[in-house]
């Protein structure tokens, strides 16, 4: 018998993605079937999702979810089990999952939250005829409030179901003013600090860390820095006491979505053993930026446009990258200072820098299949997924040494390009001098073309494919479930 889990999630691909979190909630359930764990995933009904899944049954009914009627619609995606929380009153809304159309966070987005973790406690907890699970995994803290509801208020007399809680990022935490408090429905017992009361407010992924059986995150080094005040961001306290069930597990990619064998999004596509092919995928950027076209290397980045992603720092790079025969495309989108600040600089640098504002997910395979490196100078990083997807297309990382990037990068010092292990560019500190000396040394290595092909082909054939990390999950879901029949 498969362990049946309920992923709790606020995106996942293909149906709804702004960032890393989609990659992986799309991605880990069809990774679980080979290790005996059956995944059906819950996300809020947002425009796009109920498009995308076109008519489902309605599984369940609430008459007021937190104040709002609701449905729960049953559907299938591929392989994966999806139920789909249809309210209306909380995601029939245009923008994007968490803000509106003009970036700005929905006011009631605790209690767009909330709502999801009532509606998966009640799931979870054997409150919808028909539906039974043996673990909750949720995801982040939009997800979180579920183990809250599940641990402080669950369906009468259900058996204790274990919840898992992954935290994507500390940096975003769900805190709210303590006012919100009497609208979650929680009994008056669970403000208090073993439950959802946080720094005098209520904080939804603390909740989570609160009260999880198990709470892993997306690498190891990200799982020591978050007892650190640096990274932990105020919850480094609560991290330390629940040390002995923190678990870091270094995210996998798709690699069906991700192949540059097969990738259909390439002018041109290859293998560690066709490389040369790559050239008709660099024209082909170089085209679409109205880059010069030249043998020279094209660095790229893909990335969220904020401080965390060492976005900032670019702009004052450029002068360096350029003055040393590098070239660089950029497709991001987010803070609107950082974008103004990469237009100018790409002004000054006409044919050698070019920027993308915009999301653009087709563009990003592309960038990925014809730029020499990717640029990662992120300040913290939990994992990372850009890397590991330059990895897979010979698209070198270049990237600060910190959380996951760390993890999954070997950086070409001589002992690693001499042991054939080398895979990328690591360097320490996001500023300036660092980035500048790390690019240096990225152009040099380019410039020996054998050692460049060593580093592109380790890199190549390095294994980030889920079936690890999958693995691991699961034995997390098993070591749960026994101990809890
Ligand atoms: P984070 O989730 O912190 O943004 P990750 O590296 O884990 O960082 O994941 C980012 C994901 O979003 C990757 O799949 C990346 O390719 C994608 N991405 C980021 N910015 C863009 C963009 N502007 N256009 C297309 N894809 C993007
Ligand atoms: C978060 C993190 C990123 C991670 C992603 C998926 O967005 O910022 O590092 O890769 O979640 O786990």
């Amino acid at each position: 018998m498969p362990i049946n889990v309920l992923s709790v999630a606020s995106e996942a691909v293909p149906l709804i993605k702004t960032g890393g979190l989609a990659d992986v909630a799309g991605a880990l359930p069809a990774a679980l079937l080979a290790h005996g764990a059956a995944v059906t995933s819950l996300l809020p009904g947002y425009p796009a999702v109920l498009a995308a899944i076109g008519a489902a049954r309605t599984v369940h009914v609430w008459d007021a979810l937190l104040g709002q009627p609701a449905r729960l619609l049953s559907a299938k995606l591929g392989s994966t089990d999806l139920l789909v929380l249809d309210a209306p009153g909380y995601f029939a809304r245009p923008g994007g999952p968490y803000t509106d159309a003009a970036g700005q966070d929905w006011d009631d987005n605790w209690r767009r939250f909330a709502a999801l973790g009532r509606a998966a406690a009640d799931i979870a907890s054997g409150g919808v005829a028909g539906l039974r699970f043996d673990v909750l995994h949720a995801h982040d803290w939009q997800a979180a409030m579920a183990i809250a509801y599940l641990r402080l208020a669950p369906v009468q007399a259900a058996p204790r179901v274990p919840a898992v809680l992954t935290i994507h990022n500390m940096a975003f935490q769900g805190w709210y003013d303590a006012g919100i408090f009497a609208g979650l429905e929680l009994p008056d017992t669970a403000w208090s600090i073993d439950g959802v009361e946080t720094y005098g407010g209520v904080g939804f992924l603390k909740s989570g860390l609160q009260l999880a059986d198990v709470i892993t995150t997306v690498s190891p080094t990200y799982a020591r820095e978050i007892v650190t005040t640096e990274f932990g961001m105020g919850l480094e306290g609560l991290v330390a006491l629940r040390g002995d069930r923190v678990r870091g597990i270094v995210n996998g990619i798709d690699t069906a979505e991700w192949n540059p064998a097969s990738d259909t999004a390439l002018a041109a596509r290859y293998s560690a053993r066709s490389l040369p092919r790559r050239t008709a995928n660099k024209r082909a950027l170089e085209q679409h930026f109205g880059l010069e076209e030249s043998d020279g290397p094209l660095f790229i980045m893909v990335t969220r446009l904020t401080w965390q992603k060492g976005a900032d720092v670019i702009p004052e790079v450029l002068d360096h990258l350029v003055g040393n025969g590098g070239r660089l495309a950029i497709l991001g989108s987010g803070d609107a200072a950082i974008a103004a600040a990469l237009h100018a600089g790409a002004a000054r640098h006409p044919g050698k820098v070019a920027v993308q504002i915009g999301y653009d997910e087709a563009l990003s395979h592309r960038m990925q299949g014809g730029g020499d490196a990717i640029l990662v100078p992120s300040r913290f990083e939990p994992c990372g997924l850009t890397q590991l997807y330059g990895l897979a297309y010979g698209c070198v990382p270049v990237v600060s040494r910190t959380g996951g990037l760390s993890d999954t990068v070997i950086d070409a010092n001589p002992a690693a390009i001499a042991a054939g292990a080398a895979t990328g560019v690591q360097f320490d500190g996001v500023h300036y001098h660092a980035l500048a000396a790390a690019i240096s040394r990225t152009i040099s290595l380019y410039q020996q073309a054998h050692i460049w092909r060593q580093i592109q082909r380790n890199g190549m054939a390095a294994d980030f494919s889920w079936g690890r990390s999958a693995a691991d999950y699961a034995a997390i879901y098993q070591q749960l479930a026994g101990a809890h029949p």
